[in-house]
Protein backbone atom coordinates (compact mmCIF):
# COMPACT_ATOMS: atom_id res chain seq x y z
CA UNK A 1 0.00 0.00 0.00
CA UNK A 2 2.89 2.33 0.59
CA UNK A 3 2.84 5.28 -1.93
CA UNK A 4 5.90 4.99 -5.23
CA UNK A 5 7.63 7.57 -3.32
CA UNK A 6 8.79 5.68 0.06
CA UNK A 7 8.47 2.75 -1.93
CA UNK A 8 12.06 0.62 -1.32
CA UNK A 9 12.65 3.79 1.13
CA UNK A 10 14.79 2.48 4.58
CA UNK A 11 14.89 -0.77 5.84
CA UNK A 12 12.85 -2.52 8.58
CA UNK A 13 16.02 -4.01 10.24
CA UNK A 14 16.22 -1.98 12.62
CA UNK A 15 12.43 -2.86 13.81
CA UNK A 16 13.77 -6.49 12.89
CA UNK A 17 16.73 -6.60 15.29
CA UNK A 18 15.21 -5.39 17.82
CA UNK A 19 12.34 -7.73 17.86
CA UNK A 20 14.75 -10.50 17.69
CA UNK A 21 16.83 -8.98 20.45
CA UNK A 22 13.71 -9.31 22.32
CA UNK A 23 12.77 -12.85 20.91
CA UNK A 24 16.09 -14.10 21.77
CA UNK A 25 16.82 -12.41 24.86
CA UNK A 26 19.88 -10.97 23.06
CA UNK A 27 22.17 -8.05 24.65
CA UNK A 28 20.81 -5.29 22.17
CA UNK A 29 23.82 -3.42 20.59
CA UNK A 30 21.90 -2.49 17.41
CA UNK A 31 19.78 0.72 17.55
CA UNK A 32 21.42 3.54 19.33
CA UNK A 33 20.06 5.08 22.45
CA UNK A 34 21.84 4.55 26.13
CA UNK A 35 20.67 2.00 28.71
CA UNK A 36 20.92 4.68 31.61
CA UNK A 37 18.71 8.01 31.63
CA UNK A 38 20.72 11.32 31.75
CA UNK A 39 21.16 13.78 34.74
CA UNK A 40 18.65 13.11 37.31
CA UNK A 41 17.98 17.19 37.74
CA UNK A 42 17.39 17.70 34.20
CA UNK A 43 14.35 14.51 34.99
CA UNK A 44 13.67 16.36 38.03
CA UNK A 45 12.94 20.04 35.86
CA UNK A 46 10.69 17.80 33.42
CA UNK A 47 8.72 16.94 36.41
CA UNK A 48 8.22 20.05 37.78
CA UNK A 49 7.69 21.70 34.72
CA UNK A 50 4.78 19.37 34.43
CA UNK A 51 3.64 19.51 37.75
CA UNK A 52 4.15 23.46 37.95
CA UNK A 53 1.70 23.90 34.28
CA UNK A 54 4.60 24.90 32.06
CA UNK A 55 4.61 23.17 28.74
CA UNK A 56 1.66 21.32 29.13
CA UNK A 57 -0.38 23.29 27.02
CA UNK A 58 0.59 24.23 23.05
CA UNK A 59 4.16 25.50 23.41
CA UNK A 60 5.13 28.65 21.03
CA UNK A 61 5.74 27.45 17.46
CA UNK A 62 8.79 28.12 17.13
CA UNK A 63 10.11 26.70 20.57
CA UNK A 64 9.60 27.93 24.33
CA UNK A 65 11.93 31.31 24.55
CA UNK A 66 14.09 30.01 27.48
CA UNK A 67 14.75 26.94 25.36
CA UNK A 68 15.79 29.01 22.37
CA UNK A 69 17.60 31.21 24.39
CA UNK A 70 19.34 28.53 25.88
CA UNK A 71 20.30 27.03 22.36
CA UNK A 72 21.82 30.14 20.94
CA UNK A 73 23.81 30.74 24.44
CA UNK A 74 25.37 27.40 23.41
CA UNK A 75 26.38 27.97 20.25
CA UNK A 76 27.73 30.80 21.35
CA UNK A 77 29.17 29.01 24.43
CA UNK A 78 30.94 26.18 22.83
CA UNK A 79 31.57 27.73 18.86
CA UNK A 80 31.75 31.07 19.28
CA UNK A 81 28.55 31.69 17.26
CA UNK A 82 26.00 33.95 17.98
CA UNK A 83 22.32 33.40 17.07
CA UNK A 84 19.28 35.46 17.27
CA UNK A 85 17.13 33.39 19.71
CA UNK A 86 14.06 34.63 18.43
CA UNK A 87 14.33 34.41 14.25
CA UNK A 88 17.39 32.23 14.07
CA UNK A 89 16.58 29.59 16.35
CA UNK A 90 13.33 26.70 16.31
CA UNK A 91 12.71 23.45 18.32
CA UNK A 92 11.55 20.45 16.41
CA UNK A 93 10.50 17.22 17.71
CA UNK A 94 14.27 15.47 17.62
CA UNK A 95 16.76 16.17 14.92
CA UNK A 96 14.22 13.77 12.85
CA UNK A 97 11.94 16.17 12.19
CA UNK A 98 14.42 19.01 12.10
CA UNK A 99 15.73 16.83 8.97
CA UNK A 100 12.70 16.16 7.40
CA UNK A 101 11.21 19.88 7.56
CA UNK A 102 14.70 21.26 6.41
CA UNK A 103 14.87 18.74 3.39
CA UNK A 104 10.87 19.56 2.27
CA UNK A 105 11.27 23.47 2.54
CA UNK A 106 14.36 23.54 0.68
CA UNK A 107 14.44 20.83 -1.70
CA UNK A 108 12.08 21.01 -5.28
CA UNK A 109 11.08 18.07 -6.76
CA UNK A 110 14.03 16.94 -9.21
CA UNK A 111 16.48 18.61 -6.85
CA UNK A 112 19.91 16.77 -6.37
CA UNK A 113 20.60 16.43 -2.35
CA UNK A 114 24.54 14.98 -1.89
CA UNK A 115 25.24 12.84 1.41
CA UNK A 116 27.57 10.97 2.38
CA UNK A 117 26.73 6.83 2.21
CA UNK A 118 26.11 5.57 4.90
CA UNK A 119 23.68 7.47 5.80
CA UNK A 120 21.09 7.74 8.60
CA UNK A 121 18.09 6.01 7.60
CA UNK A 122 15.96 8.75 7.44
CA UNK A 123 18.14 10.52 4.97
CA UNK A 124 17.03 8.87 2.04
CA UNK A 125 13.36 9.03 3.00
CA UNK A 126 13.38 12.50 3.53
CA UNK A 127 15.04 13.29 -0.15
CA UNK A 128 12.21 11.13 -1.36
CA UNK A 129 9.38 13.19 0.48
CA UNK A 130 10.96 16.12 -0.56
CA UNK A 131 10.82 14.81 -4.08
CA UNK A 132 14.52 14.90 -4.63
CA UNK A 133 16.98 13.00 -5.77
CA UNK A 134 19.61 11.48 -3.39
CA UNK A 135 23.63 11.32 -5.12
CA UNK A 136 25.46 9.42 -2.42
CA UNK A 137 29.54 10.09 -2.24
CA UNK A 138 30.51 6.89 -0.71
CA UNK A 139 32.85 6.75 2.75
CA UNK A 140 35.23 4.09 2.57
CA UNK A 141 37.19 2.01 5.23
CA UNK A 142 38.97 2.38 7.17
CA UNK A 143 38.99 5.72 7.60
CA UNK A 144 35.87 6.54 6.18
CA UNK A 145 37.08 10.05 5.32
CA UNK A 146 35.09 12.26 3.17
CA UNK A 147 36.58 12.23 -0.19
CA UNK A 148 36.00 15.74 -1.42
CA UNK A 149 37.23 15.00 -4.80
CA UNK A 150 34.13 12.66 -5.60
CA UNK A 151 31.84 14.81 -3.66
CA UNK A 152 32.88 17.74 -6.41
CA UNK A 153 32.26 14.92 -9.12
CA UNK A 154 29.11 14.36 -7.69
CA UNK A 155 27.99 18.09 -8.10
CA UNK A 156 25.51 18.94 -11.34
CA UNK A 157 23.52 22.53 -12.04
CA UNK A 158 20.93 20.27 -10.25
CA UNK A 159 22.38 20.41 -7.52
CA UNK A 160 20.76 21.84 -4.45
CA UNK A 161 21.93 20.76 -1.27
CA UNK A 162 25.02 18.81 0.57
CA UNK A 163 23.44 16.94 3.30
CA UNK A 164 25.93 16.08 6.10
CA UNK A 165 26.42 14.51 9.12
CA UNK A 166 29.52 14.96 11.17
CA UNK A 167 30.27 13.43 13.75
CA UNK A 168 29.08 10.75 11.79
CA UNK A 169 26.49 7.99 12.66
CA UNK A 170 27.43 4.82 11.63
CA UNK A 171 31.33 5.29 10.75
CA UNK A 172 32.33 7.59 13.58
CA UNK A 173 34.35 9.67 11.53
CA UNK A 174 34.47 13.68 12.72
CA UNK A 175 35.49 15.53 9.89
CA UNK A 176 38.44 18.08 9.79
CA UNK A 177 38.93 21.81 9.60
CA UNK A 178 40.31 20.75 5.95
CA UNK A 179 37.76 18.71 4.95
CA UNK A 180 35.37 21.31 6.28
CA UNK A 181 36.51 23.86 4.25
CA UNK A 182 36.47 22.00 1.31
CA UNK A 183 33.19 20.74 1.04
CA UNK A 184 32.54 24.54 2.13
CA UNK A 185 34.25 26.43 -0.78
CA UNK A 186 32.72 23.49 -3.00
CA UNK A 187 29.09 25.07 -1.45
CA UNK A 188 30.32 28.66 -1.73
CA UNK A 189 31.44 28.18 -5.58
CA UNK A 190 28.64 26.19 -6.64
CA UNK A 191 25.87 28.23 -4.68
CA UNK A 192 25.08 25.26 -2.67
CA UNK A 193 22.49 25.03 0.76
CA UNK A 194 24.24 22.46 3.53
CA UNK A 195 22.36 21.08 5.94
CA UNK A 196 24.32 19.45 8.78
CA UNK A 197 22.94 16.86 10.99
CA UNK A 198 25.35 17.51 14.14
CA UNK A 199 23.63 15.50 16.89
CA UNK A 200 27.19 14.06 18.16
CA UNK A 201 28.94 17.01 18.27
CA UNK A 202 29.68 16.60 22.01
CA UNK A 203 30.19 12.85 21.68
CA UNK A 204 34.42 13.45 19.85
CA UNK A 205 37.45 11.38 21.00
CA UNK A 206 39.41 12.53 18.52
CA UNK A 207 39.67 15.82 16.88
CA UNK A 208 37.58 18.36 17.67
CA UNK A 209 33.60 19.18 15.95
CA UNK A 210 33.34 21.74 14.19
CA UNK A 211 30.15 23.31 12.70
CA UNK A 212 30.47 23.72 8.84
CA UNK A 213 27.99 26.85 9.71
CA UNK A 214 30.80 28.50 11.19
CA UNK A 215 33.22 28.61 7.90
CA UNK A 216 33.66 31.76 5.96
CA UNK A 217 31.01 32.14 3.27
CA UNK A 218 28.74 29.37 5.42
CA UNK A 219 26.62 31.58 7.79
CA UNK A 220 23.85 32.35 5.11
CA UNK A 221 24.07 28.68 3.43
CA UNK A 222 24.02 25.96 6.41
CA UNK A 223 21.18 24.53 8.12
CA UNK A 224 22.57 23.64 11.36
CA UNK A 225 20.79 20.43 13.31
CA UNK A 226 21.25 18.75 16.75
CA UNK A 227 18.90 17.54 19.41
CA UNK A 228 19.14 16.81 23.12
CA UNK A 229 18.87 12.79 22.95
CA UNK A 230 22.31 11.92 22.67
CA UNK A 231 24.20 14.62 24.17
CA UNK A 232 21.44 14.48 27.55
CA UNK A 233 20.89 10.35 27.48
CA UNK A 234 17.29 11.57 26.81
CA UNK A 235 15.92 9.95 23.46
CA UNK A 236 12.37 9.67 24.21
CA UNK A 237 12.09 12.88 24.53
CA UNK A 238 12.42 14.44 20.98
CA UNK A 239 13.71 17.47 21.63
CA UNK A 240 15.99 18.79 18.55
CA UNK A 241 17.03 22.51 17.06
CA UNK A 242 18.00 24.11 13.83
CA UNK A 243 20.02 26.71 14.16
CA UNK A 244 20.43 29.15 10.84
CA UNK A 245 19.98 32.69 9.30
CA UNK A 246 16.37 34.11 9.74
CA UNK A 247 15.33 33.19 6.75
CA UNK A 248 16.59 29.21 6.42
CA UNK A 249 14.64 29.12 9.90
CA UNK A 250 11.75 30.88 8.77
CA UNK A 251 11.49 28.11 5.68
CA UNK A 252 12.41 25.42 7.98
CA UNK A 253 9.35 26.52 10.74
CA UNK A 254 7.02 26.83 7.35
CA UNK A 255 7.11 23.13 7.28
CA UNK A 256 7.33 22.10 10.26
CA UNK A 257 4.17 23.84 11.51
CA UNK A 258 2.27 21.01 9.32
CA UNK A 259 4.50 18.17 10.81
CA UNK A 260 4.11 17.77 14.39
CA UNK A 261 2.99 22.18 14.54
CA UNK A 262 4.64 22.03 18.29
CA UNK A 263 6.28 19.19 20.57
CA UNK A 264 7.43 18.09 24.36
CA UNK A 265 6.30 21.22 26.09
CA UNK A 266 7.70 20.48 29.38
CA UNK A 267 10.45 18.83 28.40
CA UNK A 268 11.52 22.26 25.95
CA UNK A 269 11.88 23.89 29.95
CA UNK A 270 14.37 20.82 31.51
CA UNK A 271 16.41 21.31 28.21
CA UNK A 272 16.70 24.65 28.56
CA UNK A 273 18.40 23.67 32.13
CA UNK A 274 20.09 21.05 30.82
CA UNK A 275 22.13 23.33 27.87
CA UNK A 276 23.36 25.36 30.83
CA UNK A 277 25.26 22.44 32.54
CA UNK A 278 28.72 22.97 33.34
CA UNK A 279 31.38 22.23 31.36
CA UNK A 280 32.38 19.27 33.04
CA UNK A 281 28.58 17.57 32.17
CA UNK A 282 29.98 17.98 28.34
CA UNK A 283 33.37 16.25 29.39
CA UNK A 284 31.98 13.84 31.27
CA UNK A 285 29.45 12.33 28.50
CA UNK A 286 32.55 11.77 26.13
CA UNK A 287 35.39 10.80 28.60
CA UNK A 288 33.05 7.98 29.39
CA UNK A 289 31.97 6.96 25.77
CA UNK A 290 35.37 6.74 24.92
CA UNK A 291 36.05 4.44 27.72
CA UNK A 292 33.37 2.07 26.56
CA UNK A 293 34.81 2.63 23.04
CA UNK A 294 37.89 1.69 23.99
CA UNK A 295 35.96 -1.19 25.94
CA UNK A 296 33.79 -2.88 23.23
CA UNK A 297 36.82 -1.48 20.46
CA UNK A 298 39.97 -3.70 21.96
CA UNK A 299 36.92 -6.82 23.00
CA UNK A 300 35.54 -7.30 19.29
CA UNK A 301 39.31 -7.13 17.96
CA UNK A 302 39.79 -10.08 20.23
CA UNK A 303 37.42 -12.03 18.95
CA UNK A 304 38.27 -11.69 15.91
CA UNK A 305 36.50 -8.92 14.10
CA UNK A 306 38.28 -6.02 11.95
CA UNK A 307 37.42 -2.93 13.70
CA UNK A 308 37.26 0.41 12.52
CA UNK A 309 37.49 2.75 15.58
CA UNK A 310 35.24 5.62 16.03
CA UNK A 311 36.51 9.18 16.71
CA UNK A 312 33.74 10.38 17.55
CA UNK A 313 29.40 8.92 18.27
CA UNK A 314 28.24 5.96 20.11
CA UNK A 315 28.90 3.29 17.16
CA UNK A 316 31.93 1.20 16.19
CA UNK A 317 31.70 -0.09 12.27
CA UNK A 318 33.31 -3.80 11.98
CA UNK A 319 34.04 -6.07 9.16
CA UNK A 320 32.78 -9.48 9.60
CA UNK A 321 34.61 -11.05 6.42
CA UNK A 322 37.36 -11.60 8.62
CA UNK A 323 35.11 -14.16 10.37
CA UNK A 324 34.65 -15.76 7.20
CA UNK A 325 30.82 -14.42 6.23
CA UNK A 326 30.66 -12.47 3.10
CA UNK A 327 27.23 -10.83 4.07
CA UNK A 328 26.36 -8.59 6.78
CA UNK A 329 22.49 -8.73 6.77
CA UNK A 330 22.88 -12.30 7.32
CA UNK A 331 25.74 -12.29 9.81
CA UNK A 332 23.41 -9.77 11.75
CA UNK A 333 20.62 -11.87 11.46
CA UNK A 334 22.46 -15.45 12.92
CA UNK A 335 24.21 -13.87 15.55
CA UNK A 336 21.50 -13.63 18.14
CA UNK A 337 20.56 -17.17 17.53
CA UNK A 338 24.25 -18.47 17.58
CA UNK A 339 25.73 -15.82 20.18
CA UNK A 340 23.29 -13.94 22.01
CA UNK A 341 23.71 -10.21 20.38
CA UNK A 342 22.28 -8.12 18.15
CA UNK A 343 23.98 -5.38 16.18
CA UNK A 344 23.09 -3.62 12.71
CA UNK A 345 24.33 -4.16 9.17
CA UNK A 346 25.66 -1.53 7.57
CA UNK A 347 25.01 -2.23 3.82
CA UNK A 348 21.41 -0.97 4.95
CA UNK A 349 22.70 2.45 5.19
CA UNK A 350 24.32 2.19 1.86
CA UNK A 351 22.59 2.90 -1.73
CA UNK A 352 25.27 0.53 -3.03
CA UNK A 353 24.65 -2.44 -0.82
CA UNK A 354 28.19 -4.14 -2.28
CA UNK A 355 29.89 -0.90 -0.50
CA UNK A 356 28.95 -2.44 3.17
CA UNK A 357 28.54 -5.46 2.64
CA UNK A 358 30.63 -6.81 4.90
CA UNK A 359 30.22 -4.05 7.62
CA UNK A 360 28.59 -4.01 11.28
CA UNK A 361 27.97 -1.85 13.47
CA UNK A 362 27.83 -1.81 17.04
CA UNK A 363 26.29 0.86 19.51
CA UNK A 364 28.46 1.37 22.47
CA UNK A 365 26.22 3.35 24.59
CA UNK A 366 25.80 0.75 27.26
CA UNK A 367 26.92 0.35 30.50
CA UNK A 368 30.36 -1.24 30.37
CA UNK A 369 28.74 -4.59 32.48
CA UNK A 370 26.29 -4.87 29.37
CA UNK A 371 29.18 -4.47 27.02
CA UNK A 372 31.56 -6.86 29.19
CA UNK A 373 28.38 -9.51 28.71
CA UNK A 374 28.14 -9.10 25.12
CA UNK A 375 31.88 -9.28 24.50
CA UNK A 376 32.03 -12.90 27.04
CA UNK A 377 28.84 -14.10 25.02
CA UNK A 378 30.61 -13.10 21.61
CA UNK A 379 33.90 -14.92 22.53
CA UNK A 380 31.63 -18.50 23.79
CA UNK A 381 30.27 -18.14 20.35
CA UNK A 382 33.91 -18.13 18.72
CA UNK A 383 35.19 -20.56 20.84
CA UNK A 384 32.25 -23.01 20.43
CA UNK A 385 33.01 -22.30 16.66
CA UNK A 386 36.58 -23.09 16.54
CA UNK A 387 35.74 -26.30 18.71
CA UNK A 388 33.65 -27.11 15.95
CA UNK A 389 36.08 -26.84 12.93
CA UNK A 390 38.57 -29.00 15.26
C1 LIG B 1 22.76 11.02 12.63
C2 LIG B 1 21.50 11.07 13.41
N1 LIG B 1 20.65 12.07 13.20
C3 LIG B 1 19.49 12.16 13.88
C4 LIG B 1 19.14 11.20 14.81
C5 LIG B 1 17.82 11.30 15.51
O1 LIG B 1 17.84 12.28 16.45
P1 LIG B 1 16.51 12.59 17.29
O2 LIG B 1 16.28 11.42 18.19
O3 LIG B 1 16.82 13.85 17.99
O4 LIG B 1 15.40 12.74 16.31
C6 LIG B 1 19.99 10.13 15.05
C7 LIG B 1 19.61 9.08 16.01
O5 LIG B 1 20.13 7.99 16.00
C8 LIG B 1 21.20 10.07 14.33
O6 LIG B 1 22.07 9.05 14.53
Amino acid sequence: MLNRRMTGMGSTIFAEMSALAAATGSVNLGQGFPDTDGPREIAEAAAAAILDGRGNQYPPGPGIPELRQAIAEHQQRFYGLTFDPDSEVLVTAGATEAVAAALLALVEPGDEVIAFEPYYDSYAACVALAGGVRVPVTLRPPAFRPDTDALRAAVTPRTRLILLNSPHNPTGSVFSRAELTAIAELACERDLLVVCDEVYEHMVYAGEHIPIGSLPGMRERTVSISSAGKTFSFTGWKIGWVTATAGLVAAVRAVKQFLTFVSGGPFQYAIAEALRMPDAYFRGISAELRGRRDLLCAGLAEVGFAVYPPDGTYFVTTDVGRLGDADGVRFCRDLPHHAGVVAIPSSVLYDDPDAGRTQVRFAFCKRPEVLRDALARLERWRAADADRVR
